[in-house]
């Protein structure tokens, strides 16, 4: 049987913490769900200072915990991935702002959504905020959901 793939992009900030952990976890889940045949996935980042690189060691590293493999090179966000992928999911408020600012139509800024608009263990939580600058826990909340999302992401 033909699927038309459901092409999702997840999006942050670097493109090194939140949305190759993103990436990695819907991965992981659509292969364990033997669902490959269905989903394109990918990760961007809006700024261009990690173009290049492997995620952040401390996600990579608190990924791996889970079992999740971050191998993504960072890369930038760029016009034709409007056109290309049917969601473009972002972390936070001002991810929203600045990528809704860059969709050339009305059809392509509605592509644009929260991750957090999938959460359902996490109630009144509307940003996954950035670990960058904090800690351990801070790459484990991500995490947390990131996955939590992902999930009803998958289902939906
Ligand atoms: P991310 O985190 O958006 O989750 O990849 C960040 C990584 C790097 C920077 C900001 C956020 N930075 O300013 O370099």
């Amino acid at each position: 049987m033909e699927y038309k793939k459901q092409k999702l992009l997840f999006i942050c900030l670097g493109n090194i913490c939140r949305s190759p952990a993103a990436e990695a976890v819907m991965k992981k889940m659509v292969a364990d769900a033997g669902r490959e045949d269905e989903f394109f996935i990918d990760s961007a980042g809006i700024g261009d200072w990690h173009v290049g690189q492997l995620p952040d060691s401390r996600m990579r590293q608190r990924g791996a915990r889970r079992g999740y493999t971050l191998d993504s090179h960072a890369r930038q966000i760029c016009a034709d991935d409007f056109s290309r992928f049917d969601k473009l999911l972002v972390m936070d408020n001002d991810n929203y702002r600045i990528v809704t600012s860059k969709a050339p139509t009305e059809e392509a800024r509605a592509k644009v959504e929260m991750l957090t608009d999938y959460l359902k263990d996490h109630k009144n939580v509307s940003v996954v905020p950035d670990p960058y600058y904090g800690g351990t826990a801070d790459f484990d909340y991500a995490l947390d959901l990131i996955e939590d999302a992902c999930s009803n992401l998958l289902n939906a």
